[in-house]
């Protein structure tokens, strides 16, 4: 059994996709045990991609994620961190395959509609970012 962040992105809040999104999980049958809306400040922002901090993208990519209001969710279930990751497609839109949330609504390689963990220690890290014990089910 595995958890791993997911985050609807502020340009998919804004676009109206959360319900799409949602939906798409939902029917691939990744668990949502935990979920909120929250608006990043800059500084949480790049705390939370402190690992990307020596990227060219760094300054654009912590702006554009505080720039309003995203979704975080925690999914569960076996093998989700590879399930989900499959399901959001490549991080660049034009290599996402058919089916997957980032061909389907993404057109930007930064702005990408959806963010979830790589790894079993980066998705502790994230989930405990966002979220207490008590708020996951
Ligand atoms: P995410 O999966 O959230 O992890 C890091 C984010 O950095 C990524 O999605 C994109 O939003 C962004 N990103 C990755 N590569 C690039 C790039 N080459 N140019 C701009 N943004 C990028």
């Amino acid at each position: 059994m595995e958890r791993t962040l997911s985050i609807i992105k502020p340009d998919g809040v804004k676009r109206g996709l959360i319900g799409e999104v949602v939906r798409m999980l939902e029917q691939n049958n990744l668990e949502i045990v935990a979920m909120k809306m929250l608006h990043m400040t800059k500084q949480q922002a790049e705390g939370f991609y402190a690992v990307h901090r020596e990227r060219p993208f760094f300054q654009s990519l912590t702006d554009f994620m505080s720039s309003g209001p995203a979704i975080v969710m925690v999914l569960q279930g076996e093998n989700v961190i590879a399930r989900y990751r499959e399901l959001m497609g490549a991080t660049n839109y034009k290599e996402a395959a058919e089916g997957t949330i980032r061909k389907a609504f993404a057109t930007d390689i930064e702005q990408n509609v959806v963010h979830g963990s790589d790894a079993p220690e980066t998705a502790a890290f994230e989930i405990s970012y966002f979220f207490s014990q008590l708020e996951i089910l």
